[in-house]
Protein backbone atom coordinates (compact mmCIF):
# COMPACT_ATOMS: atom_id res chain seq x y z
CA UNK A 1 0.00 0.00 0.00
CA UNK A 2 1.52 3.55 -1.18
CA UNK A 3 1.80 6.44 1.75
CA UNK A 4 -0.27 8.56 -0.33
CA UNK A 5 -2.83 5.73 -0.34
CA UNK A 6 -2.06 5.86 3.76
CA UNK A 7 -2.03 9.16 4.07
CA UNK A 8 -5.51 9.79 2.06
CA UNK A 9 -7.62 7.16 3.66
CA UNK A 10 -5.98 8.72 7.33
CA UNK A 11 -6.98 12.04 5.12
CA UNK A 12 -10.84 11.09 5.13
CA UNK A 13 -11.10 9.40 8.56
CA UNK A 14 -11.57 5.69 7.46
CA UNK A 15 -11.03 3.49 10.33
CA UNK A 16 -12.53 0.05 10.45
CA UNK A 17 -13.68 0.11 6.75
CA UNK A 18 -15.05 -2.85 5.42
CA UNK A 19 -12.47 -4.68 4.04
CA UNK A 20 -14.43 -5.09 -0.31
CA UNK A 21 -14.31 -1.22 -0.17
CA UNK A 22 -10.55 -1.17 1.31
CA UNK A 23 -9.57 -3.93 -1.40
CA UNK A 24 -11.51 -2.04 -4.10
CA UNK A 25 -10.00 1.77 -2.44
CA UNK A 26 -6.10 -0.02 -3.18
CA UNK A 27 -7.15 -1.05 -6.52
CA UNK A 28 -8.29 2.37 -7.88
CA UNK A 29 -5.26 4.37 -5.77
CA UNK A 30 -2.73 2.15 -7.14
CA UNK A 31 -4.25 2.97 -10.37
CA UNK A 32 -3.81 6.54 -10.29
CA UNK A 33 -7.42 7.36 -10.12
CA UNK A 34 -7.37 10.70 -8.22
CA UNK A 35 -9.42 13.10 -9.70
CA UNK A 36 -12.60 13.53 -8.06
CA UNK A 37 -14.65 14.07 -11.12
CA UNK A 38 -12.87 11.68 -13.69
CA UNK A 39 -14.55 8.73 -11.79
CA UNK A 40 -17.78 9.10 -9.85
CA UNK A 41 -18.87 5.82 -8.26
CA UNK A 42 -22.02 4.34 -10.59
CA UNK A 43 -25.59 4.96 -7.99
CA UNK A 44 -27.01 2.37 -6.87
CA UNK A 45 -31.06 3.27 -6.86
CA UNK A 46 -32.02 6.44 -8.95
CA UNK A 47 -35.60 7.60 -8.45
CA UNK A 48 -36.59 4.85 -5.76
CA UNK A 49 -39.13 6.14 -2.71
CA UNK A 50 -38.41 8.12 -0.34
CA UNK A 51 -37.43 5.98 2.77
CA UNK A 52 -38.33 6.46 5.81
CA UNK A 53 -35.24 8.19 7.69
CA UNK A 54 -34.64 6.99 11.49
CA UNK A 55 -36.18 9.28 14.25
CA UNK A 56 -35.49 9.91 17.46
CA UNK A 57 -37.76 11.41 19.85
CA UNK A 58 -37.93 12.58 23.22
CA UNK A 59 -40.01 11.32 26.19
CA UNK A 60 -41.00 13.03 29.24
CA UNK A 61 -38.69 15.88 28.55
CA UNK A 62 -35.57 14.06 27.57
CA UNK A 63 -33.86 13.23 24.64
CA UNK A 64 -30.74 10.56 26.08
CA UNK A 65 -29.28 9.41 23.09
CA UNK A 66 -25.66 8.43 21.44
CA UNK A 67 -24.47 9.25 18.41
CA UNK A 68 -21.33 7.63 16.93
CA UNK A 69 -19.34 9.64 13.75
CA UNK A 70 -18.17 7.31 11.66
CA UNK A 71 -17.21 5.73 8.31
CA UNK A 72 -19.50 3.51 6.20
CA UNK A 73 -22.90 4.49 4.93
CA UNK A 74 -25.11 3.99 2.10
CA UNK A 75 -25.30 7.33 -0.22
CA UNK A 76 -27.27 7.09 -3.66
CA UNK A 77 -28.10 3.10 -2.72
CA UNK A 78 -24.39 2.06 -2.90
CA UNK A 79 -22.29 1.29 0.29
CA UNK A 80 -19.56 3.99 0.68
CA UNK A 81 -16.98 5.08 3.03
CA UNK A 82 -18.78 8.32 3.39
CA UNK A 83 -19.34 9.26 7.25
CA UNK A 84 -22.40 8.98 9.25
CA UNK A 85 -24.08 9.25 12.83
CA UNK A 86 -25.22 5.77 14.08
CA UNK A 87 -24.66 4.20 10.53
CA UNK A 88 -26.83 6.91 8.28
CA UNK A 89 -26.15 9.95 6.33
CA UNK A 90 -27.76 11.89 6.86
CA UNK A 91 -27.73 10.88 10.75
CA UNK A 92 -31.51 10.48 12.67
CA UNK A 93 -34.20 12.75 12.96
CA UNK A 94 -33.94 14.25 16.39
CA UNK A 95 -36.91 15.38 17.58
CA UNK A 96 -37.29 17.32 20.99
CA UNK A 97 -39.72 20.09 22.29
CA UNK A 98 -39.13 23.41 24.23
CA UNK A 99 -37.93 22.51 27.69
CA UNK A 100 -36.79 19.40 27.05
CA UNK A 101 -32.78 18.42 28.05
CA UNK A 102 -31.18 16.69 25.16
CA UNK A 103 -28.11 15.02 25.79
CA UNK A 104 -25.77 12.97 23.60
CA UNK A 105 -22.92 11.46 23.84
CA UNK A 106 -20.78 11.55 20.94
CA UNK A 107 -18.65 8.92 19.68
CA UNK A 108 -15.77 9.64 17.59
CA UNK A 109 -14.37 6.68 15.40
CA UNK A 110 -13.06 9.24 13.00
CA UNK A 111 -9.36 9.80 12.62
CA UNK A 112 -9.48 13.04 13.18
CA UNK A 113 -10.98 15.55 16.04
CA UNK A 114 -14.69 16.36 16.05
CA UNK A 115 -17.34 17.96 17.97
CA UNK A 116 -21.37 18.61 17.66
CA UNK A 117 -23.06 21.80 16.91
CA UNK A 118 -26.82 22.33 17.21
CA UNK A 119 -27.18 24.72 14.48
CA UNK A 120 -29.81 27.43 15.56
CA UNK A 121 -30.48 26.42 18.72
CA UNK A 122 -31.15 29.17 20.92
CA UNK A 123 -29.30 27.58 23.83
CA UNK A 124 -26.00 28.27 26.02
CA UNK A 125 -22.80 28.36 24.23
CA UNK A 126 -21.11 27.33 27.12
CA UNK A 127 -19.60 23.99 28.65
CA UNK A 128 -20.95 21.05 27.40
CA UNK A 129 -23.84 22.73 25.86
CA UNK A 130 -24.06 24.09 22.29
CA UNK A 131 -19.77 25.12 22.82
CA UNK A 132 -17.71 25.03 19.55
CA UNK A 133 -14.61 25.03 20.88
CA UNK A 134 -15.07 21.35 22.20
CA UNK A 135 -12.95 19.07 20.93
CA UNK A 136 -13.51 15.04 21.02
CA UNK A 137 -10.24 13.34 19.99
CA UNK A 138 -10.35 10.01 17.83
CA UNK A 139 -11.86 7.13 19.71
CA UNK A 140 -12.68 9.53 22.40
CA UNK A 141 -16.35 10.54 23.32
CA UNK A 142 -18.02 13.23 25.09
CA UNK A 143 -21.61 14.31 27.00
CA UNK A 144 -23.71 17.15 25.62
CA UNK A 145 -26.35 18.16 28.09
CA UNK A 146 -28.37 20.60 25.58
CA UNK A 147 -31.26 22.08 27.71
CA UNK A 148 -33.94 23.53 25.51
CA UNK A 149 -35.87 26.75 27.10
CA UNK A 150 -39.34 26.51 27.61
CA UNK A 151 -39.88 29.07 25.35
CA UNK A 152 -37.90 28.42 22.27
CA UNK A 153 -39.25 28.71 18.96
CA UNK A 154 -40.58 25.63 17.57
CA UNK A 155 -39.08 25.05 14.32
CA UNK A 156 -36.56 23.76 11.92
CA UNK A 157 -32.69 22.88 13.00
CA UNK A 158 -29.72 20.77 12.71
CA UNK A 159 -26.53 19.32 13.91
CA UNK A 160 -23.59 19.16 12.60
CA UNK A 161 -19.70 18.85 13.41
CA UNK A 162 -17.49 22.13 14.03
CA UNK A 163 -14.06 21.82 15.12
CA UNK A 164 -12.10 24.62 12.81
CA UNK A 165 -10.53 23.31 9.80
CA UNK A 166 -12.61 19.89 9.97
CA UNK A 167 -15.90 21.39 9.39
CA UNK A 168 -16.10 21.05 5.38
CA UNK A 169 -14.24 17.54 5.52
CA UNK A 170 -16.75 16.62 7.67
CA UNK A 171 -20.22 17.87 6.78
CA UNK A 172 -18.99 17.04 3.12
CA UNK A 173 -17.88 13.22 4.33
CA UNK A 174 -21.52 13.08 5.52
CA UNK A 175 -21.99 14.22 8.89
CA UNK A 176 -24.95 16.01 9.77
CA UNK A 177 -28.88 15.85 10.35
CA UNK A 178 -32.20 17.65 11.03
CA UNK A 179 -33.06 18.61 14.96
CA UNK A 180 -36.91 19.46 15.18
CA UNK A 181 -38.21 21.43 17.77
CA UNK A 182 -41.67 20.82 18.13
CA UNK A 183 -44.49 23.21 19.17
CA UNK A 184 -47.87 23.14 20.63
CA UNK A 185 -49.24 24.33 17.75
CA UNK A 186 -52.18 23.17 15.41
CA UNK A 187 -51.18 20.60 12.71
CA UNK A 188 -50.46 22.78 9.48
CA UNK A 189 -50.41 19.84 7.00
CA UNK A 190 -51.72 16.29 6.65
CA UNK A 191 -48.39 14.91 6.12
CA UNK A 192 -44.95 15.94 7.16
CA UNK A 193 -41.59 15.17 5.57
CA UNK A 194 -37.91 16.14 6.41
CA UNK A 195 -35.84 16.93 3.80
CA UNK A 196 -32.41 17.02 4.05
CA UNK A 197 -30.61 18.19 1.28
CA UNK A 198 -26.31 17.06 0.96
CA UNK A 199 -24.11 16.95 -1.24
CA UNK A 200 -20.94 15.09 -1.94
CA UNK A 201 -18.69 13.21 -4.59
CA UNK A 202 -17.61 9.67 -4.35
CA UNK A 203 -15.11 7.78 -6.48
CA UNK A 204 -15.27 4.91 -7.82
CA UNK A 205 -13.90 2.83 -5.35
CA UNK A 206 -16.25 4.11 -2.79
CA UNK A 207 -14.65 6.74 -0.61
CA UNK A 208 -15.11 10.57 -0.34
CA UNK A 209 -13.18 12.80 -3.01
CA UNK A 210 -10.95 15.36 -1.20
CA UNK A 211 -11.43 18.69 -2.75
CA UNK A 212 -8.29 20.61 -4.28
CA UNK A 213 -7.33 24.10 -3.47
CA UNK A 214 -9.43 25.91 -6.22
CA UNK A 215 -12.38 24.02 -5.33
CA UNK A 216 -11.82 24.74 -1.51
CA UNK A 217 -11.77 28.32 -2.91
CA UNK A 218 -14.80 28.51 -4.37
CA UNK A 219 -16.46 26.33 -1.65
CA UNK A 220 -16.73 22.59 -2.93
CA UNK A 221 -19.57 21.33 -4.23
CA UNK A 222 -20.34 17.76 -4.68
CA UNK A 223 -21.43 15.51 -8.00
CA UNK A 224 -24.31 14.24 -6.14
CA UNK A 225 -27.05 16.40 -4.64
CA UNK A 226 -29.12 13.87 -2.24
CA UNK A 227 -32.66 13.90 -0.31
CA UNK A 228 -31.93 11.76 3.14
CA UNK A 229 -29.13 10.11 1.66
CA UNK A 230 -31.21 9.20 -1.54
CA UNK A 231 -30.53 10.04 -4.99
CA UNK A 232 -33.83 11.64 -6.89
CA UNK A 233 -35.77 9.64 -4.77
CA UNK A 234 -39.85 9.73 -5.52
CA UNK A 235 -41.88 11.32 -2.70
CA UNK A 236 -45.41 9.42 -3.51
CA UNK A 237 -48.43 11.37 -2.98
CA UNK A 238 -52.37 12.18 -3.42
CA UNK A 239 -53.85 14.81 -4.77
CA UNK A 240 -55.57 16.96 -2.15
CA UNK A 241 -53.27 16.14 0.29
CA UNK A 242 -51.61 19.34 2.50
CA UNK A 243 -47.98 18.17 2.59
CA UNK A 244 -45.17 20.36 4.89
CA UNK A 245 -41.52 19.68 3.93
CA UNK A 246 -39.08 20.77 6.55
CA UNK A 247 -35.80 21.31 3.88
CA UNK A 248 -32.54 21.58 5.13
CA UNK A 249 -29.70 22.75 3.02
CA UNK A 250 -26.73 20.62 4.39
CA UNK A 251 -24.44 21.49 1.78
CA UNK A 252 -21.15 22.89 2.35
CA UNK A 253 -21.49 25.24 -0.27
CA UNK A 254 -23.95 24.96 -2.55
CA UNK A 255 -27.06 27.68 -2.60
CA UNK A 256 -30.22 25.84 -3.82
CA UNK A 257 -32.67 27.80 -6.06
CA UNK A 258 -35.71 25.40 -5.28
CA UNK A 259 -38.57 25.02 -7.87
CA UNK A 260 -41.37 22.12 -8.12
CA UNK A 261 -42.74 21.60 -11.35
CA UNK A 262 -46.37 23.38 -11.70
CA UNK A 263 -46.68 24.20 -7.91
CA UNK A 264 -45.77 26.92 -5.52
CA UNK A 265 -43.88 26.49 -2.57
CA UNK A 266 -46.22 27.92 0.48
CA UNK A 267 -43.47 28.82 2.48
CA UNK A 268 -44.17 28.89 6.61
CA UNK A 269 -41.12 29.37 8.19
CA UNK A 270 -37.39 30.79 7.34
CA UNK A 271 -35.02 28.95 9.15
CA UNK A 272 -36.24 28.36 12.60
CA UNK A 273 -38.64 31.58 12.90
CA UNK A 274 -42.28 31.07 11.38
CA UNK A 275 -43.34 34.22 8.93
CA UNK A 276 -46.23 36.22 9.99
CA UNK A 277 -48.15 34.67 7.14
CA UNK A 278 -47.69 32.32 4.81
CA UNK A 279 -46.10 33.06 1.06
CA UNK A 280 -46.42 31.30 -1.73
CA UNK A 281 -43.07 31.32 -3.90
CA UNK A 282 -42.11 30.28 -7.54
CA UNK A 283 -38.70 29.83 -6.05
CA UNK A 284 -37.00 29.37 -2.56
CA UNK A 285 -33.12 30.51 -2.39
CA UNK A 286 -31.70 28.56 0.82
CA UNK A 287 -27.64 29.50 1.13
CA UNK A 288 -26.05 26.76 3.03
CA UNK A 289 -27.00 26.45 6.53
CA UNK A 290 -30.62 27.91 5.54
CA UNK A 291 -33.79 25.63 6.48
CA UNK A 292 -37.65 26.35 4.97
CA UNK A 293 -40.44 25.23 5.77
CA UNK A 294 -42.78 24.52 3.25
CA UNK A 295 -46.53 23.46 2.21
CA UNK A 296 -47.10 21.35 -1.23
CA UNK A 297 -50.56 20.69 -2.17
CA UNK A 298 -50.69 18.34 -4.80
CA UNK A 299 -53.87 18.82 -6.58
CA UNK A 300 -53.61 16.69 -9.76
CA UNK A 301 -51.88 13.16 -10.96
CA UNK A 302 -48.76 13.67 -12.54
CA UNK A 303 -44.70 13.93 -12.03
CA UNK A 304 -43.84 16.99 -10.64
CA UNK A 305 -39.82 17.19 -10.39
CA UNK A 306 -38.05 19.72 -7.42
CA UNK A 307 -35.46 21.43 -9.16
CA UNK A 308 -32.15 23.05 -7.89
CA UNK A 309 -32.35 25.79 -10.12
CA UNK A 310 -29.05 26.85 -11.54
CA UNK A 311 -27.04 29.56 -9.62
CA UNK A 312 -24.72 31.83 -9.67
CA UNK A 313 -22.82 32.69 -6.11
CA UNK A 314 -20.27 34.50 -8.12
CA UNK A 315 -17.97 31.27 -9.32
CA UNK A 316 -19.82 31.32 -12.44
CA UNK A 317 -17.52 34.36 -13.97
CA UNK A 318 -13.98 33.17 -12.07
CA UNK A 319 -14.63 29.66 -13.38
CA UNK A 320 -15.27 30.91 -16.12
CA UNK A 321 -12.22 32.62 -17.05
CA UNK A 322 -10.79 29.51 -16.40
CA UNK A 323 -12.20 27.47 -18.86
CA UNK A 324 -14.46 25.63 -17.01
CA UNK A 325 -17.92 25.71 -15.85
CA UNK A 326 -18.93 26.63 -12.53
CA UNK A 327 -20.11 23.72 -10.34
CA UNK A 328 -23.93 25.28 -9.88
CA UNK A 329 -24.28 25.62 -13.92
CA UNK A 330 -26.92 22.75 -14.48
CA UNK A 331 -29.85 22.30 -12.77
CA UNK A 332 -30.67 19.02 -10.53
CA UNK A 333 -33.58 16.83 -10.50
CA UNK A 334 -33.35 16.84 -6.50
CA UNK A 335 -36.54 14.29 -6.27
CA UNK A 336 -39.92 13.87 -7.94
CA UNK A 337 -42.95 14.56 -6.42
CA UNK A 338 -45.27 11.68 -7.76
CA UNK A 339 -48.47 12.41 -7.33
CA UNK A 340 -51.31 9.52 -8.01
CA UNK A 341 -54.77 8.03 -6.62
CA UNK A 342 -57.97 9.42 -5.90
CA UNK A 343 -58.45 13.25 -4.59
CA UNK A 344 -58.01 12.94 -1.03
CA UNK A 345 -60.80 15.31 0.68
CA UNK A 346 -59.17 18.48 1.73
CA UNK A 347 -59.02 18.23 5.46
CA UNK A 348 -59.69 22.14 6.37
CA UNK A 349 -55.94 22.89 8.34
CA UNK A 350 -55.37 26.17 8.42
CA UNK A 351 -52.27 28.10 8.40
CA UNK A 352 -52.80 30.23 11.15
CA UNK A 353 -48.72 30.29 11.98
CA UNK A 354 -47.48 31.43 15.60
CA UNK A 355 -44.63 34.09 14.69
CA UNK A 356 -42.53 35.13 17.92
CA UNK A 357 -40.68 38.29 16.48
CA UNK A 358 -37.39 39.66 18.55
CA UNK A 359 -38.48 42.02 21.43
CA UNK A 360 -39.37 45.19 20.42
CA UNK A 361 -36.77 47.93 21.46
CA UNK A 362 -33.85 50.49 20.32
CA UNK A 363 -30.70 48.96 19.12
CA UNK A 364 -27.91 49.92 21.22
CA UNK A 365 -25.38 50.49 18.78
CA UNK A 366 -24.69 49.86 15.19
CA UNK A 367 -21.87 47.32 14.49
CA UNK A 368 -19.99 47.21 10.68
CA UNK A 369 -18.58 43.63 9.55
CA UNK A 370 -16.57 42.93 6.51
CA UNK A 371 -16.45 40.12 4.77
CA UNK A 372 -13.23 40.16 1.85
CA UNK A 373 -11.41 37.71 0.12
CA UNK A 374 -8.06 38.92 -1.24
CA UNK A 375 -4.84 37.52 -2.13
CA UNK A 376 -2.66 36.53 1.23
CA UNK A 377 0.61 34.56 1.79
CA UNK A 378 0.12 30.93 0.45
CA UNK A 379 -3.24 31.65 -1.26
CA UNK A 380 -6.59 33.32 -1.63
CA UNK A 381 -7.55 34.96 2.17
CA UNK A 382 -10.99 34.53 3.43
CA UNK A 383 -11.32 37.07 6.47
CA UNK A 384 -13.76 39.55 8.63
CA UNK A 385 -12.98 42.79 9.26
CA UNK A 386 -9.47 41.49 7.60
CA UNK A 387 -8.50 39.20 10.18
CA UNK A 388 -8.40 35.56 9.97
CA UNK A 389 -9.98 33.23 12.94
CA UNK A 390 -8.23 33.65 15.97
CA UNK A 391 -9.57 30.99 19.03
CA UNK A 392 -7.83 33.43 21.28
CA UNK A 393 -9.05 36.78 20.46
CA UNK A 394 -12.59 38.11 21.38
CA UNK A 395 -13.28 40.29 17.80
CA UNK A 396 -16.99 41.71 19.25
CA UNK A 397 -17.86 41.75 22.86
CA UNK A 398 -21.62 42.57 23.24
CA UNK A 399 -23.70 43.05 26.50
CA UNK A 400 -26.44 40.46 27.86
CA UNK A 401 -30.27 41.92 27.45
CA UNK A 402 -29.67 44.31 24.72
CA UNK A 403 -30.37 44.51 20.74
CA UNK A 404 -27.88 45.44 18.28
CA UNK A 405 -28.02 46.45 14.68
CA UNK A 406 -25.30 44.55 12.55
CA UNK A 407 -24.35 46.06 8.85
CA UNK A 408 -22.51 42.82 7.27
CA UNK A 409 -21.01 44.17 4.17
CA UNK A 410 -19.88 42.15 1.54
CA UNK A 411 -16.52 43.71 -0.60
CA UNK A 412 -15.87 40.24 -2.37
CA UNK A 413 -17.04 39.06 -5.90
CA UNK A 414 -18.84 35.90 -4.41
CA UNK A 415 -21.83 35.56 -2.19
CA UNK A 416 -21.11 34.75 1.41
CA UNK A 417 -23.75 33.38 3.97
CA UNK A 418 -23.68 35.25 7.19
CA UNK A 419 -24.55 32.50 10.31
CA UNK A 420 -24.45 33.28 13.88
CA UNK A 421 -24.75 31.07 16.78
CA UNK A 422 -26.86 31.14 19.89
CA UNK A 423 -28.78 34.38 18.73
CA UNK A 424 -31.20 34.60 16.38
CA UNK A 425 -31.44 37.61 14.31
CA UNK A 426 -34.08 39.67 11.97
CA UNK A 427 -33.09 41.00 8.37
CA UNK A 428 -34.29 44.59 8.41
CA UNK A 429 -32.83 45.55 5.28
CA UNK A 430 -30.25 44.60 2.50
CA UNK A 431 -28.52 45.93 -0.50
CA UNK A 432 -31.15 44.07 -3.15
CA UNK A 433 -34.18 46.06 -1.33
CA UNK A 434 -35.94 43.14 -0.23
CA UNK A 435 -38.52 43.60 1.98
CA UNK A 436 -37.98 42.40 5.51
CA UNK A 437 -39.79 38.68 6.13
CA UNK A 438 -40.78 39.46 10.06
CA UNK A 439 -39.51 35.98 10.57
CA UNK A 440 -36.45 35.55 13.16
CA UNK A 441 -33.58 33.26 11.25
CA UNK A 442 -29.66 32.48 11.25
CA UNK A 443 -28.09 32.46 7.89
CA UNK A 444 -28.79 35.12 5.56
CA UNK A 445 -26.67 35.33 2.25
CA UNK A 446 -24.85 38.33 1.74
CA UNK A 447 -24.71 39.02 -2.03
CA UNK A 448 -21.40 40.05 -3.30
CA UNK A 449 -20.42 43.42 -3.34
CA UNK A 450 -23.71 43.39 -1.21
CA UNK A 451 -24.57 44.10 2.65
CA UNK A 452 -27.68 43.06 4.46
CA UNK A 453 -28.74 44.81 8.27
CA UNK A 454 -29.81 43.33 10.70
CA UNK A 455 -31.00 43.28 14.25
CA UNK A 456 -30.21 41.27 17.05
CA UNK A 457 -31.58 40.70 20.73
CA UNK A 458 -28.47 39.37 23.22
CA UNK A 459 -31.52 38.94 25.91
CA UNK A 460 -30.44 35.35 27.32
CA UNK A 461 -27.00 33.50 27.13
CA UNK A 462 -23.83 34.86 28.56
CA UNK A 463 -20.70 33.20 26.12
CA UNK A 464 -18.57 32.62 23.88
CA UNK A 465 -19.19 31.73 20.28
CA UNK A 466 -18.85 32.44 16.81
CA UNK A 467 -19.61 33.48 13.68
CA UNK A 468 -18.91 32.78 10.09
CA UNK A 469 -19.46 32.07 6.74
CA UNK A 470 -21.33 29.00 6.01
CA UNK A 471 -19.38 28.13 3.12
CA UNK A 472 -17.89 25.79 5.05
CA UNK A 473 -14.75 25.67 3.11
CA UNK A 474 -14.19 29.78 4.10
CA UNK A 475 -14.77 29.10 7.60
CA UNK A 476 -12.22 26.61 7.87
CA UNK A 477 -10.19 29.25 6.08
CA UNK A 478 -10.58 31.38 8.64
CA UNK A 479 -13.86 33.50 7.46
CA UNK A 480 -14.78 33.19 11.80
CA UNK A 481 -15.30 35.44 14.50
CA UNK A 482 -15.89 35.13 18.21
CA UNK A 483 -18.09 36.61 19.96
CA UNK A 484 -18.29 37.31 24.17
CA UNK A 485 -21.49 38.35 25.39
CA UNK A 486 -21.27 39.06 29.35
CA UNK A 487 -23.65 40.76 31.95
CU1 LIG B 1 -24.14 25.45 10.85
CU2 LIG B 1 -21.37 27.51 12.94
O1 LIG B 1 -22.75 26.43 11.89
CU1 LIG C 1 -24.58 27.24 13.61
CU1 LIG D 1 -17.70 32.61 2.23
Amino acid sequence: MSGELIGRRRALGLIGLGTAAVAAGTTGWAAGVGSSTSRVLQPGAVGAELAAHPVLSSSTGLLNITLTAAPGVTLAGRPTAALGYNGTSPGPVLRVRPGDLLRVRLVNRLDQPTNLHTHGLHVSPAGNSDNPFITVDPGASFDYAIQIPADHRPGTYWYHPHHHEHVADQVFGGLSGALIVDGQQRPVSDIERTIMITDTTVDSSGYVAAADPMAKMMGREGEWVLVNGQLQPTIASVPGTSERWRIVNACVSRVLALTLEAHQLTQIAVDGGSLPRARSLNRIVLAPGNRADVIVRPMSQGNYRLIAEPYDRGNAGMMGRMGTSFAGARPRVLATLAVSGPTRPTSGLSLLLSNTPLPAGRAVRTRHLTFATGMGMGGMAFTIDGRRFDPGRVDQAARLGTTEEWVVTNTSSMDHPFHLHVWPFEVVGDSAGTPASGAVQDVVLVPARGWVRLRVHFGDYAGRTVYHCHILDHEDAGMMGIIDVSA
